[in-house]
């Protein structure tokens, strides 16, 4: 059966789902997107996804097409629509089709897109042994912050892991941690856990402040400051928090063994902490 997506006020299989060929999404990247988790039909942390896909259109300067109220009925409506227990569900703006011409089109009307997928979170072997990862310089534009659709820079350097079998990429800028192609990179030395701060340097995960809440509120010390690059490679832990993954520990860094070389107990620790909360959520939520 085909998979039912949302594209410009109709539900459609996906293989209906058209876009013309000058929709600026297609041309230059110009849109912007969110990926909410479901977990037992239920989205996580709607509130604070809305909160950031709101942001990303206020910072590409574009309408937001719906209200919150209006997002909200969309995604549910897909989480009825889509078969999986947990679902991934991807929204996404584009400023629209019009002449292509770099400065914004007066008229076009934006393009929205949404659609579900099952969710695939990370495998027990993965949450076990860990993930490995390679360094790079982080040599993407000066607005991380965005949630943009211009994702090449990303592409390219998940691929530089790809080539060489890892998980994600550790980026660098100026000598400092960023964060990894789709995901925030937390350390952990001496038992304090470090995370850079939210600026134009990173993505603000919506998993970030999850770890983070969880952290401050059962008393594991956390810092939030610019990590630098000899930190992370000599610390005790490195993790990596998504939507998706959630949060992983990371066990090579550039083929080196991170700490013991095994998923380290602050990473086992904040991963019990993210498994229960989950679960008392949705518990709240039934
Ligand atoms: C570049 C980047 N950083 C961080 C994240 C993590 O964000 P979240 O925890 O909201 O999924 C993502 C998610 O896709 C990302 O693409």
């Amino acid at each position: 059966m085909s998979e039912i997506v949302y594209l410009n006020g109709e539900f459609m299989p996906l293989e209906n789902a058209r876009v013309p060929v000058l929709d600026r999404g297609f041309i230059f990247g110009d849109g912007v997107y969110e990926v909410i988790p479901v977990y037992s039909r239920r989205p996580f942390r709607m509130p604070e996804h809305l909160a950031r896909f709101r942001r990303s259109h206020d910072a590409i300067r574009l309408d937001y097409p719906l209200s919150d109220p209006e997002w909200t009925r969309l995604v549910h409506e897909l989480i009825q629509r889509h078969g999986a227990d947990d679902q991934s569900i991807y929204l996404q703006v584009t400023r629209g089709v019009a002449k292509r011409d770099h400065a914004f089109p007066k008229d076009a009307v934006p393009t929205v897109f949404a659609m579900s997928s099952p969710l695939s979170t990370p495998t027990r072997e993965a949450i076990e042994n860990g993930v490995s990862t390679v360094s790079a310089v982080d040599y993407r534009w000066q607005r991380c912050d965005i949630k943009s659709t211009s994702l090449l820079a990303n592409c390219l350097l998940r691929q530089v892991a790809a080539d060489s079998g890892a998980t994600e990429v550790v980026m660098f800028r100026d000598g400092f941690l960023t964060e990894g192609s789709s995901s925030n990179v937390f350390t952990v030395r001496n038992g304090t856990i470090l995370a850079p701060p939210k600026d134009h340097r990173v993505l603000p995960g919506i998993t970030y402040d999850v770890v983070l809440e969880l952290a401050n509120n059962n008393g594991l010390p956390c810092e939030v400051r610019p990590v630098s690059e000899q930190e992370v490679r000599s610390a005790d832990e490195i993790w990596v928090t998504s939507s998706t993954k959630e949060v992983l520990a990371v066990t090579t860094l550039d083929g080196k063994v991170v700490g013991t070389g095994r998923p380290g107990p602050v990473f086992r620790r904040i991963h019990q902490l993210y498994q229960e909360f989950k679960r008392t959520i949705m518990r709240q939520a039934a």
